[in-house]
């Protein structure tokens, strides 16, 4: 507990980190380019982004994006706010909210690109309307984004993969899908991992799970 509070405290300094009480909180909608990055570069956002290791991977190998994880544990926050600092990316930054309000910090299309990585799989049949790739959300994330942006999706979890898969062929129609069940003997698809293990894909491939991946185009 007192590791979370010299956290939670931490983050309150911290210019990266935005959360209530910060500057910029009520205003950033719509206005993340002009007000926190200072250019115009497309805008790829990480829901559910934990210790923010793709964000900040990510961020490593491409200047040429803007980052920002979204995750509402502000003790997982801070280590990705921390990478960003040391290795001095300015173009990362995170969000603490739940992603149910994400519509409260995004203005329609300000997003050019999402990926979901390794969200809670919520397996009870009652939780199917808090999987963040429940249609409801799906909806949401379409009007965020720019037509025709990049959904990117990777998980250990079989059920919600094929879920998500049903979602889209049933009632959610999009382009250019392609997907694996097993990425890391896809080298094609592979291409979009850029060597960047989060802590879930982590402990999950030590266990010997296979890493599930898709991609698509939001219909315009
Ligand atoms: C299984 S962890 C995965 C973390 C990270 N993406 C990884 O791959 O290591 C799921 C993360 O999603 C966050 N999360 C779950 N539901 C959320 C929601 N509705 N809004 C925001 N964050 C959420 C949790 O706090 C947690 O950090």
């Amino acid at each position: 507990m007192r590791k979370k509070l010299f956290r939670f405290a931490e983050n309150a300094k911290r210019a990266n980190i935005i959360e209530p009480g910060k500057p910029f909180y009520d205003k950033i909608k719509g206005n993340w380019n002009q007000l926190y990055f200072k250019n115009e570069r497309p805008i790829t956002v990480e829901l559910g982004c934990g210790d923010g290791e793709y964000s900040v991977g990510l961020a490593e190998v491409n200047d040429e994006r803007n980052y920002i994880g979204v995750d509402i544990k502000g003790d997982r926050l801070y280590q990705g706010s921390t990478q960003a600092i040391e290795n001095q990316l300015g173009h990362v930054a995170f969000l603490r909210t739940k992603v149910h309000q994400i519509e409260n910090f995004f203005e329609e299309g300000e997003i050019d690109e999402f990926w979901l990585t390794f969200p809670d799989p919520r397996p009870k049949d009652r939780d199917e309307k808090r999987r963040l790739s429940h249609p409801r959300f799906l909806n949401v994330y379409r009007k965020l984004c720019v037509p025709g942006g990049w959904f990117k999706f990777k998980t250990d979890n079989t059920p919600l993969f094929d879920y998500t898969l049903e979602v889209l062929a049933s009632e959610f129609p999009v382009e250019d899908l392609v997907f694996t069940h097993d990425l890391y003997n896809d080298p094609e698809l592979m291409k979009d991992h850029h060597g960047i293990k989060t802590k879930y894909e982590k402990i999950w491939t030590d266990k010997g799970e296979k890493i599930k991946y898709m991609k698509f185009r939001f219909n315009s």
